[in-house]
């Protein structure tokens, strides 16, 4: 009787956790569905995971469109940037597994799992005894992994907690779709605001040139002024679709073995006016490096980093461009090129905005031309060979723009 009546309790309990959870279910697929900022929805969903399937942390895997890479984007208790440049292996990893198989895999003991990734755990000093990834899945593609991880108080993962983290992964992923889509719908809105200016003072001019009683040497200003805004338009538009192509990850490298300083010099030469018009000094250091890379989107790295460093220089500044070796990253030989000048400098504050779409530091922005795209697509393309990019300034000194580049093997 006893034993009965507690069996009830029991199963009544059971039921009731279900329904509990499932609600909360609904509760927070309805809050994914209304949330389009990407950083927000990723806390909320790992926050979710770790409440449904009663786990000490929980982490989401996307799937980098242009690499293809496994890339960690977020892990409960621990700093989001901290697992910024984190990739999973796709092969020989659990998480790797789940994306090939598209199927959910339960660990419960890590320390018996020969394919279990142990890379994340020692970069972030966390230790993972059991864990569930379940795929996240849209239109039958799946887009990353949702991982919980440590049951509390040593219970197994069980059918509901697989079930139910299913279910929250597949929410998650299209409210992710979402939030991208709406990302890729502001970029485009950003877009045709920045064509408006150029075509606005087109116009403008076309309705003056029509005036009968403009002079002849107003006319030639004009027709300057029409060309100037038109070159600006036809730059900024091959700006966006270069960044277009960077983003899907359709733009191609095609990459040759090419001697670096030749390159510097060669990009040097294309800015020389520029810089003489300000009288602007130029020096450039450092050995002969042979790099591996689509030569002709390295020069437009240079190209931007150069022109900045000229627009956002003084009057008789300088600019020093040095070449150094860099071991720092893992298994490839780098060569780290930097780009510094004696300009206005960044506050600590822009610093922060530097590598994002269409910003521009205010009081630099009125007096120099600009669409705020530069860094954003150079950032690409170093990325895109497996470089970093990254900057130091001081206010009233100048800054110092650093990237690197995988060396050529065979040198
Ligand atoms: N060397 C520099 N010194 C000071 N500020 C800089 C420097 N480089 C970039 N900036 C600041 O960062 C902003 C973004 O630079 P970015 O190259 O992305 O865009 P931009 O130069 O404004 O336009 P464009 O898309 O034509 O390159 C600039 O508007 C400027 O405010
Ligand atoms: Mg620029």
């Amino acid at each position: 009787m006893n034993d009965d009546v507690f069996s009830f309790t029991e199963s009544g309990g059971a039921t009731e956790n279900l329904l509990n959870s499932y609600e909360y279910l609904i509760e927070i697929s309805q809050q994914l569905n209304s949330t389009l900022d990407l950083s927000a929805l990723l806390h909320k969903i790992i926050s979710a995971a770790e409440r449904l399937t009663d786990t000490e942390a929980a982490s989401i895997m996307l799937l980098d469109p242009k690499t293809g890479d496994l890339r960690f984007e977020i892990t409960s208790n621990l700093n989001p940037n901290e697992t910024d440049s984190i990739v999973v292996p796709m092969e020989g990893s659990t998480a790797g597994w789940i994306v090939q198989h598209g199927e959910p895999r339960v660990i419960e003991d890590v320390t018996k799992e020969p394919s279990h990734y142990h890379g994340v755990d020692d970069r972030l000093a966390f230790e993972t005894r059991n864990l569930l990834g379940v795929p996240m899945r849209t239109h039958n593609k799946v887009i990353g992994v949702l991982q919980a991880l440590n049951k509390h108080n040593d219970q197994r993962f069980n059918e509901q907690d697989i079930k139910i983290l299913t279910t929250l992964a597949s929410q998650a992923a299209i409210a992710i779709e979402n939030a991208r889509l709406f990302q890729q719908s502001d970029f485009i809105a950003e877009m045709v605001h920045e064509l408006r200016t150029p075509l606005v003072a087109l116009k403008a001019s076309t309705a003056l040139m029509l005036r009968p009683d403009l002079p002849e040497d107003r006319r030639v200003d004009i027709i300057h002024d029409m060309q100037s805004e038109t070159e600006r338009l036809i730059s900024m538009t091959s700006d966006f679709l270069n960044l277009a192509r960077l983003e899907s990850g359709r733009a191609q490298l095609d990459k040759t073995d090419f001697d670096m300083q030749k390159l510097i010099r060669e990009s040097v030469n294309v800015v020389q006016q520029q810089a003489s018009d300000k009288d602007i000094n130029v020096v450039i250091t450092g050995g002969n490096f042979v790099v591996s890379g689509d030569r002709g989107k390295i020069k437009q790295v240079l190209l931007n980093l150069l022109t900045n460093a000229i627009k956002y220089n003084r009057e008789k500044g300088t600019i020093a461009i040095a070449l150094r070796p860099n071991q720092d990253q893992q298994d490839k030989s780098f060569v780290e090129v930097s780009v510094k000048d004696t300009g206005y400098g960044i506050s600590k504050d822009n610093q922060q905005h530097m590598f994002q779409k269409f910003y521009r530091v205010a009081n630099t922005a009125g007096f120099t031309q600009g669409t705020g795209l530069g860094l954003v697509i150079s950032k690409h393309i170093v990325e895109a060979h497996k470089g970093a990019i990254w900057m130091e300034s001081q206010e009233g000194v100048g800054s110092t723009f650093h990237f690197t580049l995988p060396l050529a093997q065979k040198y």
